[in-house]
C-alpha cells in the first residue's frame, strides 16, 4: 500500500489533467477549509482536450481508483474534459462514491444575458461530450453561441504563461470575433482558464461578464459533504497533499507561482501498461 506523509481519512478527492483543478481547489479550500484533500494533476497526459473521449475515461478510471485507495471518500472531477468523458460511467463504475463534475456554465450565461449572444471557451474534446450538448440543449436554446477551443492555451498555461505574448494570441484570436458578434458573456469551460482572467477581462472589456464554475462547484461540494460523507476533519494541520505524474520540478514552481501555501507536493509514477499509478519514493 502507498504512503502519504499523512492518513486522510474521506478526503476530498479532486483531479485534473494538470494543473487547472487548482482553480478549482483554490475555491475548495477557501469555502470548506478543514477537509482534507489530495489533488491528482495527471501532467504526464496534459493536454486531454485533443485525446479521444474513450482514452480521457480510461485515465480518469484509474485516477479516480487511487484517490480512493489514498481515502478520497469524494471525487471532484476538476476537469471539464474528464468531466465530458467520464463522469456518467464514473458514476455508474463506483456507485457508492459521490462524484462533482464541471459542465460548462452556459445556464447561467443563458439566463442573464441581453444580446442573446454567449461566448464559451472549452476544449475540443469537451464540445463533444454528451454533457455540454445536453447543456445547451436544456438551456441555451435560445441564445447564439460562439465557441472556441483556444488551442494551446493549456499547454502555455502549463507553463505559467498568464500574460505573454503567445497567450495574449491565443485569447485574442478566440475573442475579437466573438466580440463583433456582440457577446455579453464568456464563458470559461476549462478550469484551466481562470488563471488568465486578467488577460481575458482585458481583453473584453467591462461590459462581458467572465464565468468561472468554480465557486459554484466548491459549493456543490461542500452540500454533499455535509450529507453523505463523514468528512475527515485535519484542523491546523498540513491537510492538502498535491500529487503530480509530470516533473515535479515544474509543478512546485507552479505553485509558488499561484501562492498555494501549506500543501505537501509529492511525485507520482504511472505504470507502462496504465492500469496503476504508484507513488514515487525519495531514495
Ligand atoms: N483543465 C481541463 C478542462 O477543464 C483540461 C484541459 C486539457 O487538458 O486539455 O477541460
Amino acid at each position: 500500500m502507498d504512503k502519504l506523509p499523512f492518513s486522510p481519512k474521506n478526503a476530498i478527492g479532486i483531479f485534473d489533467s494538470g494543473v487547472g483543478g487548482l482553480s478549482v481547489l483554490r475555491e475548495i479550500r477557501n469555502q470548506i477549509p478543514d477537509s482534507p484533500i489530495i489533488y491528482f494533476g495527471d501532467q504526464f497526459h496534459v493536454p486531454y482536450g485533443p485525446r479521444e473521449l474513450e482514452e480521457v475515461y480510461s485515465l480518469s478510471k484509474v485516477i479516480t481508483q487511487f484517490l480512493l485507495s489514498l481515502g478520497a471518500g469524494i471525487i471532484v472531477v476538476a476537469c471539464n474534459t474528464a468531466s465530458a468523458a467520464a463522469l456518467y460511467p464514473l458514476r455508474e463504475e463506483f456507485p457508492d462514491i459521490p462524484f462533482v463534475g464541471m459542465e460548462p456554465a452556459v445556464k447561467p450565461a443563458a439566463e442573464k444575458t441581453h444580446t442573446g449572444n454567449v461566448g464559451v471557451l472549452a476544449t475540443p474534446a469537451t464540445f463533444q461530450g454528451k454533457l455540454y450538448n445536453s447543456v445547451v440543449e436544456r438551456f441555451a436554446k435560445n441564445v447564439k453561441i460562439y465557441r472556441n477551443t483556444c488551442s494551446g492555451l493549456v499547454q502555455e498555461i502549463e507553463k505559467g504563461n498568464f500574460s505573454g505574448i503567445e497567450t495574449r494570441n491565443i485569447l485574442e484570436n478566440a475573442l475579437y470575433p466573438m466580440l463583433e458578434n456582440e457577446i455579453d458573456s464568456v464563458v470559461l469551460g476549462c478550469t484551466h482558464y481562470p488563471f488568465v482572467i486578467p488577460l481575458i477581462r482585458e481583453i473584453v472589456g467591462p461590459n462581458v461578464t467572465v464565468i468561472d464554475p468554480a465557486p459554484a462547484i466548491a459549493k456543490q461540494t461542500m452540500r454533499i459533504l455535509s450529507q453523505d460523507v463523514d468528512s475527515g476533519t485535519n484542523k491546523n494541520q498540513n491537510n492538502t497533499i498535491l500529487l503530480t505524474s509530470g516533473p515535479i520540478k515544474e509543478f512546485q514552481n507552479f505553485i509558488n507561482l499561484i501562492e498555494i501555501h501549506d500543501v505537501e507536493i509529492q511525485e507520482v509514477k504511472w505504470s507502462q501498461d496504465k492500469s496503476e499509478i504508484n507513488i514515487v519514493h525519495k531514495k
